[in-house]
């Protein structure tokens, strides 16, 4: 089999499922009882704690581990506007953010909050006049992502936020970045971010964990409430074994984030390359140059993106159509509509996203069986 579907999830790296098994087997205690058992597991926590911090450019104080990306950007979104209510009720997202914060700006917009929602043009890069001019008195956050997780196109987080603060500096800015770390330099607090969010299954670490970066003094209220762990910000249980692993994960990421994206970009030009050689009326989608480097979202004219995965599956290959956090829905990408492509075209989309494993036999699998996958998805259209 060839996995070319790293941006829906990547393989446990080995250093990660060894120091989660050590923890597994040798460290039950919950992290929040006060004697021995519990004190080994607050260690193992807090060492987690600081790797996630340094990977990302923060104090370990600045995190706040959650049950994933999804309940990160819950918090940040849910969390930030209902602690701000008094200071205004005006909330700004863009139109291709991930449901996680799409579906919670909708769920505001039903408890009464004004929500704007902003286009993104065909280049799939937010440009910050266009965020900043969408801020009234009354804006209370603005939520871009760092990385979009379908076109892989990196948005302009530290020139966006600048921007924001410039017209109101009390407005808060919360990005999602999920699809960041391992794949670009992450450095919060140069991007100037109020919150951020992570999920450990991207970069090599397990699911079902991830982190809230909140920047210190940045106000928010718990969503998940009950024993007041992580500040009280998040209570339940701490996922001692999971933020083991993500803080090995992190480390990695942020360590060989260079070099894999050197590798990783000359297999993605290639695997391009040879697309464009094979299908010539294919499309790229969203910028070219300002996208991740495993990243490669395309669409082919006159066949169906579904049909071409089961196609691929059969041939060895797992790719994606759309978000694969949306399988199942038949509906085109949400992100591909924002950035203008149209319905037509959007059902042939398929995602090739590459990452530390993906190798040039990867690469040459989907040359050998993309003409006649194409060939016979046309057919069947
Ligand atoms: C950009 C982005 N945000 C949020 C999420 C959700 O993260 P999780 O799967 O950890 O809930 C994903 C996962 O696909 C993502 O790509």
């Amino acid at each position: 089999m060839h996995y070319l579907d790293h941006a829906a999830t990547t393989p446990v790296l080995d250093e990660v499922r060894e120091v989660m098994s050590s923890v597994l087997d040798d460290n039950f205690g919950n992290p929040s009882s006060v004697h021995a058992f519990g004190r080994r597991a607050r260690e193992v926590v807090e060492d987690g704690r600081d790797r996630v911090a340094g990977a990302i450019g923060a104090s370990p104080s600045e995190i706040v581990f959650t049950g994933g990306g999804t309940e990160a950007d819950n918090l940040a979104l849910k969390g930030a506007t209902l602690k701000l209510r008094g200071n205004g009720n005006h909330v700004i997202v863009t139109a291709f953010e991930h449901h996680a914060v799409l579906d919670s700006a909708h769920w505001l917009a039903r408890q009464g909050f004004e929500v704007t929602t902003l286009p993104v043009g065909p280049s799939g890069v937010v440009e910050p006049e266009v965020v900043a001019g969408a801020v009234k008195p009354s804006t209370i956050l603005v939520s871009v992502m760092a990385v979009n997780n379908e076109i892989g196109t990196i948005q302009p987080v530290e020139q966006i936020v600048a921007a924001v603060k410039a017209k109101s500096p009390s407005t808060l800015v919360h990005t999602d970045a999920v699809q960041a770390l391992g794949n670009i330099p992450v450095d919060v607090h140069r991007w100037g971010v109020d919150f951020a969010a992570f999920a450990a299954h991207k970069l090599g670490g397990p699911k079902g964990t991830g982190a809230l970066f909140v920047r210190a003094h940045v106000p928010a209220e718990p969503v998940i409430h009950g024993g007041g762990q992580e500040r009280g910000l998040r209570s339940g249980t701490l996922n001692v074994a999971g933020i083991a692993g993500f803080g090995v994960a992190a480390e990695i990421a942020a360590k060989e984030v260079h070099e894999k994206t050197e590798r990783i970009g000359a297999l993605r030009d290639r695997l391009w390359a040879g697309i464009q050689g094979a299908v010539p009326d294919a499309v790229l989608n969203g910028d070219q140059g300002a996208r991740v480097a495993g990243n490669l979202n395309l669409c082919v004219p006159g066949a169906d993106g579904e049909t071409m995965l089961l196609l691929l599956d059969g041939a060895g290959i797992a790719a994606s159509s759309g978000s694969a956090c949306q399988s199942g829905a038949l509906d085109p990408s949400h992100v591909l509509l924002a950035i203008g492509v149209s319905r037509d075209l959007a059902n042939g989309s398929l995602r090739f996203s590459l990452g530390r494993s993906s190798t040039e036999e990867d690469v040459d699998a989907v040359l050998d069986a993309l003409p006649e996958v194409v060939g016979r998805a046309r057919r069947v259209a």
